[in-house]
């Protein structure tokens, strides 16, 4: 585990006091402490693993996260990124974290149900219209309360960022009814939720890490998949699909966890810059988030490389309709406190 030596942190406090005294009494410039100098036990080093590339919503914010973070704090806290699952893959990173072999990791929710499996909620299909209402519910009670669960488990959540809404891909024909799911071997993310949504639907559902999909597309180990459009492009999934249905089924977003006792054991000023980045980074990530997916929508549309239908509303109905079995399956396992608390289903309430 990361502990950071009494001496430095008092020296940090005792150096931005001085900084400040320095300023305000005499005007002068204070010599610029780097700390970058330091070695990595003497600062604090948050290692930062994800799956994703670069260029991507998840990728993107962790790297401005962590420029943020180096410019507010001198480079006395480093959150060293390492993306495309080059220190921990999927099924790995977990573990990593827990381990407190890294300190900060961003998985899709759907990839913390193994762990929690009531986050399943947020794989159900057509669970939400927009982000707004995602993030409407992650802010009521019931995300409250879900967010709560990652303390028994030595987890702390600091935030959720947007990716998007799936779409789904296909090699030999396009989708434009459940019925064309039918024995069509998809790759998805664990998750129950997810794996019943196609079981319903006849098709075989096959778990893949995210960093083989391509691999497992072009050995026809599986005959499409499901994502956001950003994922897609950015991994060229869509070179290997002839096929893509625009049916914003279901939503894809991620979970900052950091370390529980690493995140206690830091001096509160220190958790205090580090949230403040997170929050202005994740209303940037948000907002860049839903540009990009718009974009990539854009660079398909133009690229003319894969047939591009969009659900129509009569199909969605259909669609909404066929994935019924699923909120009974998860109903049973969880109650229906997780469900009721959907935006959907408050609207039809009130
Ligand atoms: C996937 O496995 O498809 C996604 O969770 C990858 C990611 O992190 O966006």
């Amino acid at each position: 585990m990361y502990s950071v030596s009494h001496y430095f942190r008092i020296s940090f406090f005792l150096l931005a006091g001085m900084s400040i005294l320095l300023l305000a009494g005499c005007r002068t410039e204070p010599y610029p402490k780097d700390f970058e100098q330091l070695s990595e036990d003497e600062r604090i080093v948050i290692r930062f693993s994800h799956v994703v590339g670069e260029d991507t919503p998840k990728g993107l914010a962790a790297r401005k996260f962590a420029q943020l973070v180096k410019e507010r704090s001198n480079g006395y806290v480093e959150v060293q990124v390492f993306p495309n699952g080059f220190l921990y893959k999927d099924g790995e990173e977990m573990e990593a974290l827990l381990n407190g072999d890294v300190q900060m990791i961003a998985p899709a929710t759907s990839k913390v149900t193994s762990l929690i499996p009531e986050w399943s909620v947020m794989d159900l299909p057509f669970a939400f219209n927009s982000y707004e209402e995602v993030h409407q519910y992650i802010n009521g009670p019931a995300g409250k309360k879900l967010i709560s669960m990652f303390d028994s488990h030595g987890l702390q959540m600091l935030g959720l960022w947007d990716n998007g809404f799936k779409q789904m891909t296909n090699r030999n024909f396009p989708i434009h009814t459940p019925e064309d799911l039918r024995q069509l071997r998809m790759r998805i993310m664990p998750s129950e939720i997810i794996s019943k949504q196609f079981l319903v639907s006849g098709a075989i559902p096959k778990e893949i890490d995210f960093n083989i999909v391509f691999h497992h597309l072009e050995n026809g180990d599986v005959d499409g998949q499901e994502n956001t459009l950003s994922n897609i492009a950015s991994k060229n999934l869509h070179l290997l699909q002839n096929y893509l249905t625009i049916s914003n089924h279901g939503y894809l977003g991620y979970v900052l966890l950091v370390n529980k006792e690493f995140w206690e054991d830091l001096p509160e000023s220190v958790r205090d810059l580090i949230a403040d980045a997170l929050l202005e980074v994740s209303e940037w990530e948000w907002k860049n988030a839903h540009k990009l997916n718009a974009e990539k929508l854009d660079e398909l549309e133009r690229c003319k490389c894969i047939d591009i239908y969009h659900l129509t509303e009569e199909d969605r109905k259909l669609w909404e309709q066929s994935f019924q079995p699923v909120y009974e399956y998860y109903e049973d396992r969880f109650g229906t406190e997780y469900i009721k608390a959907l935006p959907k289903n408050k609207k039809e309430a009130d």
